[in-house]
């Protein structure tokens, strides 16, 4: 299937774009064809316009065209992966900004839901499963990303995994590359 794969970081050459790079070979391995949507590298603004503010129940809003540009672009893919670093237990302002302006009434919320028949979530933390798992991060963020926004918003096979201890070794980090790859691959 053809799969968006929306990267979230401020650097293209951090771990979190090793990560993109093992991701997209496996999916590509795997017979997917993916775009990817670097959204630092388009400078893309997270930032909700006037503009783009829903009108609650106007069934006949339209809104700018940056948005319906990037709704085109989502709309154009089978699959979808958000890659992001794991900040202060979720994902960064810019990805949630990405979704705060596109994900709109009418077309992923109200009365519409979005139609991609396959999603995931990929995040990268230093800390390890122990401290999220004791905390209950893991599972907020389950709650707050994966239920909360793409299940909500239409996408039931969806998934999260939580490369961690990105931090730690280079062997370590290999192998989260070659999870990464795996994840790509199995898609
Ligand atoms: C603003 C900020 C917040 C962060 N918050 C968390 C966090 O809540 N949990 C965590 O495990 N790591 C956190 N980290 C560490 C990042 O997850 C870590 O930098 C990333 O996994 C390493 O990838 P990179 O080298 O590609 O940035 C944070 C980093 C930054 C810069």
């Amino acid at each position: 299937m053809k799969v968006l794969v929306v990267y979230d970081h401020p650097r293209r050459s951090s771990f979190c774009g090793a990560v993109l790079d093992s991701l997209t070979e496996g999916l590509e391995a795997a017979g997917h064809e993916v775009e990817i949507a670097d959204l630092h590298r388009e400078g893309f603004d997270p930032r909700m316009l006037v503009e783009d503010e829903p009108i609650w129940r106007d069934r006949t809003q339209v809104y700018s065209d940056e948005i319906r540009a990037q709704q085109a672009r989502v709309d154009r893919n089978q699959g979808l992966i958000l890659l992001f670093p794991v900040w202060w237990w979720s994902f960064p302002a810019m990805t949630k900004g990405w979704v705060d302006r596109i994900w709109n009434q009418g077309w992923a919320n109200g009365w519409a839901r979005l139609k991609q028949e396959k999603a995931m979530l990929v995040g990268i933390a230093a800390d390890d499963a122990e401290s999220f798992a004791r905390r209950g991060y893991d599972k907020s963020m389950e709650t707050q990303l994966l239920s909360g926004i793409l299940q909500y918003c239409g996408i039931e096979n969806s998934s999260m995994h939580l490369l961690h201890d990105s931090l730690t070794s280079p062997e370590h980090r290999d192998e989260l590359l070659a999870r990464a790859r795996k994840l790509g691959q199995e898609f």
